[in-house]
This record gives C-alpha cells, structure tokens and sequence, in this order.
C-alpha cells in the first residue's frame, strides 16, 4: 500500500500573528491542513491518509481522514503515524510512505508522483530544490565561509520510505541522535542509506513565519480567479 504521513503535530511559533497552529488557518477560506491533505487525496495512488495532530485538535480533524496524536518532535509525529500504519495494516516491509509537512499546503501533484515514482528504482527519495541564494556559515556576527552553491539543495517534503526501514532505521539510533535531527532523510542518512533527489518546486514553500502566511493568501487568491 501507499500511504501519505501528514505531521501537524507544531504549535507555529514562528507565526507571531495567529492565535491557532498555522496548519489550521484559513487561506482563501480553506484552512491549510484541508488544502494540504486534498493536494495528497486528489493522487490515485495514494491509498490512505494519515495525519499527526495534537490532541486538542482531535475533534476538528476527525472528520477529514484518519488522525494520529503527534510527537514531542517532528519525527516523533512521523514515528505515530508509521506504528498507527502497523497496527491498523500489519507490518508490510514494502509498503511506502510519503511523510509531508502539513504546512505546505502547495506541494503538486507532479511532486507527489515523482516521490512514487523514485521508489520503483530507489529505497528512499526526498524531494529537494537546488539554493538559489548563495549561502554563507556564519556564527550570527561575521561571514566565516562562502558555500559552493552548485552543491548545495534546500530540502522541502514529500520524504519517501519503505515503512520497514524507515522503523528499522528510526529504532537503530539513540534517543539523542534523533533529537538532533529536523526531518526524516536524515534519519536514512544518518544509518548511511541513500536518498534519491526528487525535484521540488518553488511554490511548495513551507509557512514558517508571517509573510509564508501572506504569501500562501497571495497565492491561494491567485490560484482562485
Ligand atoms: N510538526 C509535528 N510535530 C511536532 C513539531 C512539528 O508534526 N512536534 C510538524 C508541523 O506541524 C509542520 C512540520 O512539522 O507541519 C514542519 O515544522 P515547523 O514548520 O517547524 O512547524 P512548527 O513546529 O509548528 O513551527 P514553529 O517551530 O514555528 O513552532
């Protein structure tokens, strides 16, 4: 089976301006999570849909498709989803999941494909955008390196797993590697597994702050005429 993992388990803090986690703000006047989970729904290959969610916001999502509690962190919201698949599925080492940020509400449906498409050759794809900026290290007062951008990718989600490694993988490190770890790929390479590069694209932004808010109205109003 194939399965899309939606965590929207965070509180967006980054976004100053909204009262709720931004996953459930109205853009367009359709709340993000909705806009992010038909975006998946809409794919035929896709199977089922899980999404993990804190659990004051059980009820509000119950109705949408199968809601899992979040993790203290994001791969922990990943982890509850990859058990509630199990428990509800049995452990079938082959079947796939797209973990995805419900907070990239404009991920396409190429990309979705793409990240399927990838586990027919690989056994891991995330879904990349080559930088654009150039991209310096810095210690927050001076500039100490300039980076060679033509090596360098943003990463942006769908991140695909076989469900076997990814469990595998998560449970073979310790407590504390996995807490220094922001998204999932980096669990696979951190156990040295391969990822293989899908193509993102510019508009599958992640709203992080409040102008990715204002940006997704912009976009969403857009998209609408
Ligand atoms: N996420 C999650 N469980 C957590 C933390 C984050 O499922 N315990 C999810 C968020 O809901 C979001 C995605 O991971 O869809 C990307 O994380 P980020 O943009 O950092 O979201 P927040 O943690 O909500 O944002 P902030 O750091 O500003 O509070």
């Amino acid at each position: 089976m194939i399965f899309a993992g939606i965590v929207a388990g965070g509180c967006g803090s980054r976004v100053k301006s909204a009262v709720i986690p931004k996953q459930f703000i109205e853009i367009g006047g359709v709340p993000v999570i909705v806009r992010t989970v038909r975006a998946f729904l809409a794919v035929e290959e896709i199977d089922m849909v899980y999404v993990g969610i804190k659990p004051d916001w059980h009820e509000y999502t119950d109705e949408l498709v199968r809601v899992i509690d979040g993790g203290a962190d994001r791969n922990g919201t990943v982890m509850n989803i990859a058990e509630a698949i199990v428990a509800e599925h049995g452990e079938n080492e082959r079947d796939i999941i797209l973990t995805h940020d419900a907070v990239r509400p404009f991920v396409t449906e190429k990309i979705i494909k793409d990240n399927i498409k990838a586990m027919r050759e690989h056994s891991a794809c995330g879904t990349y955008m080559p930088a654009v900026d150039t991209i310096i290290r810095s210690d927050g007062e001076k500039v100490r390196e300039t980076l060679n951008r033509s090596e360098l990718y943003q990463a942006q989600t769908p991140q695909t797993f076989r469900l076997g490694d990814l469990r595998r993988n998560y449970y073979s490190l310790s407590e504390e590697q996995n807490k220094k770890l922001t998204d999932t790929c980096s669990v696979f390479t951190a156990c040295n597994e391969d990822i293989y590069l899908v193509v993102g694209d510019a508009l599958n932004f992640k709203i992080t702050t409040d102008s990715d808010l204002r940006m997704a109205n912009a976009l969403a109003e857009l998209n609408e005429k």
